[in-house]
């Protein structure tokens, strides 16, 4: 899959399935823009890939104003938007419904979920300007049955999926291609809170039971490309032999 020429927002871009996704897309030939809060750590993602190649933009996707000016940014540093990748994502606080900060509930669906709205809000005008853009979105098994003590992230989750698909309700004939990607349990600093929350069989999973960040980047590279137009709208399971053999990572 050539990159080249086009141009990639990865959020949650300073570790994780994000750096993996924006080191792919690179070296596939793309020009990225990385975006998340902590402002040296993308940096340095962006740095490893190379100043003519990546921007690091600092913004915490939570709130629109921030997005808004970092899909500009993006624009006025490359010339254009080409493929949104809403990645950036929390876990934490893990806690049972009865007992959970509604506080800090409510701060997780201002990512996971307002956070992908604040991207295709922001990223829809000027692709839907231009004629074509792919919005990429990771979802989650999450987003499919109730997990114990992750309510926020399960309906977060769920929300984010119905985006994906009101994304491509609304826009598919304008050119826009949205699609989640569902990439079962990876090898991140996310599965590490996870283990370390001891809450549900999540959690008991061995660390070699995770895939590495690697495979999920491959899989939303290969979702850019038209074999994964029979999935517009709609969700694609990492965890299917079937993709995993036309991605490549089987
Ligand atoms: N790991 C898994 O098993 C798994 C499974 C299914 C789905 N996912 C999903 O995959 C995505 C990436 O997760 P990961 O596993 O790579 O986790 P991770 O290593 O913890 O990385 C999360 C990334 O999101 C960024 N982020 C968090 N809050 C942000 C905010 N408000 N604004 C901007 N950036 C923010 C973080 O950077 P800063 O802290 O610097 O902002 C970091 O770059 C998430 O959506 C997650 O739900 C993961």
């Amino acid at each position: 899959m050539d990159m080249t020429g086009k141009v990639v927002m990865v959020t949650g871009a300073s570790r994780g399935i994000g750096a993996a996704a924006a080191k792919r897309f690179a070296a596939a030939g793309a020009k990225v823009a990385l975006v998340a809060r902590s402002a040296d750590a993308v940096a340095d993602v962006a740095g490893e890939i190379g100043r003519d190649q990546a921007v690091a933009i600092p913004c915490d996707i939570s709130r629109y104003w921030e997005v808004d000016q970092t899909v500009q940014n993006c624009i006025e540093a490359f010339g254009r938007l080409d493929v949104l990748v809403n990645n950036a994502g929390v876990i934490e606080p893990i806690a049972h419904l009865a007992e959970a900060d509604p506080e800090a509930w409510g701060q997780v669906i201002d990512i996971n979920l307002k956070g992908v709205f604040h991207g295709m809000r922001a990223a829809l005008p000027p692709m839907i300007a231009q004629g074509s853009g792919t919005i990429l979105t990771i979802g989650s098994g999450a987003a499919h049955g109730p997990v114990e003590a992750w309510s926020h992230y399960c309906a977060s989750k769920a929300g984010a999926l119905m985006l994906t698909r009101m994304a491509d309700k609304e826009n598919r004939e304008a050119g826009i291609r949205a699609l989640s990607l569902s990439p079962g349990t990876v090898a991140t600093q996310m599965q590490k809170e996870i283990k370390a929350s001891g809450v549900n069989p999540i959690s008991r999973l061995d660390w070699s039971d995770h895939i590495p960040p690697e495979w999920v980047a491959e899989a939303l590279l290969w979702m850019c490309g038209p074999d994964a137009d029979d999935y517009l709208g709609d969700e694609i399971s990492l965890r299917d032999p079937g993709i995993r053999s036309k991605v490549g990572v089987a």
